[in-house]
């Protein structure tokens, strides 16, 4: 069964009346991505609350916060058609008409995760990581799961909510998702279709890069040389925003005594900013 929450209120007496819960927030317009977040919390919980909710603290002020794609009644039938699978299930659909809703204040407290929050995709976009960990701090307070599902399609923010629960002590199992990809290898996400079909050809460059510098390391610390020669290269190309190899669990550089290390790049493709990450394990 699917039902629709608009109203903070509405949510926390929804929220009052159920026991232990799954959460999966979004900002909507979804796809196979989001998808798949929500088919794992319903094969691990009979109650699933699922926000859709674009966020207006973690975008900057030239960013795409306006012009983000809002889907409700597409987003909704999607939804059904997965609750579908799931008998006995329920899945509560938390998507707030305004950010008052969220955010009754307008001088509310921000959440600042230190360190991860301000480096690569913190330091290009400022604040971002701050309007992120507050908005799922509101969340988590609002619907209280035991377990959360993200996405490592943005393994940035993963590893900012996993530090985010563990520095609060909140009592919440963070679990992050594969990312889900087109046949081509393109990641998806809601602001591919900002691209062009020429564009979308072109925005390949990005998971190939990352698939030939995985290939080129081949699982072996003595390839990291080679792998970083290979990465000054390509970073002559100006549309990279930033292509950089850290170890997957600490988010450091120094990889000397890293097992698995995470790529981690931006390609800017036009006016939309293409993110993407891949995991390489070291022998
Ligand atoms: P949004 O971009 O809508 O993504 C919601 C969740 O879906 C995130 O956990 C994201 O990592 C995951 N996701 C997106 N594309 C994916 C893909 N191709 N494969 C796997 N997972 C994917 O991330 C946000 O919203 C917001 O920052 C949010 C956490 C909701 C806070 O506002």
């Amino acid at each position: 069964m699917v039902k629709l929450i608009v109203e903070t209120e509405e949510l926390k007496q929804d929220r009052s009346t159920r026991g232990s819960v799954g959460f999966v927030p979004t900002m909507g317009n979804l796809h196979q991505g989001h998808l798949t977040l929500l088919e794992r919390a319903l094969t691990e919980n009979q109650t699933v609350y699922f926000s859709i909710f674009v966020n207006p603290k973690q975008f900057g002020p030239n960013e795409d916060f306006n012009r983000y794609p809002r889907t409700l009644e597409n987003d909704l039938e999607l939804i059904s058609k997965v609750a579908e699978r799931f008998p006995n299930t329920n899945v509560i659909v938390y998507s707030p008409k305004d950010p008052q809703e969220v955010f009754p204040k307008n001088d509310d407290q921000m959440i600042s995760i230190h360190g991860l929050s301000t480096v690569l995709e913190g330091k290009l976009r400022p604040g971002h990581f701050d309007g992120v960990a507050t908005v799922v701090y509101r969340l988590f307070e609002l619907v209280k799961p035991s377990i959360a599902y993200f996405g490592l399609k943005d393994y940035q923010q993963y590893l900012v909510i996993k530090q985010m629960v563990q520095e609060l002590v909140m009592p919440i199992k963070i679990v992050g998702m594969p990312i889900i990809r087109e046949p081509s290898g393109l990641a998806l996400s809601s602001r591919n279709q900002y691209l062009t079909p020429e564009q979308k050809d072109e925005s390949l460059i990005l998971f190939r890069t990352l698939s030939e510098i995985k290939k080129i390391i081949d699982n072996k610390r003595n390839n990291l040389e080679l792998a970083r020669i290979r990465i000054q290269e390509v970073l002559n190309d100006p549309n990279w925003n930033y292509l950089e190899i850290r170890d997957a669990e600490t988010f450091s550089e120094d990889i000397t005594q890293s097992k698995i290390l995470t790529m981690l790049a931006v390609y800017q493709m036009g006016s939309t900013r293409l993110l993407d990450n891949m995991q390489v394990e070291l022998q």
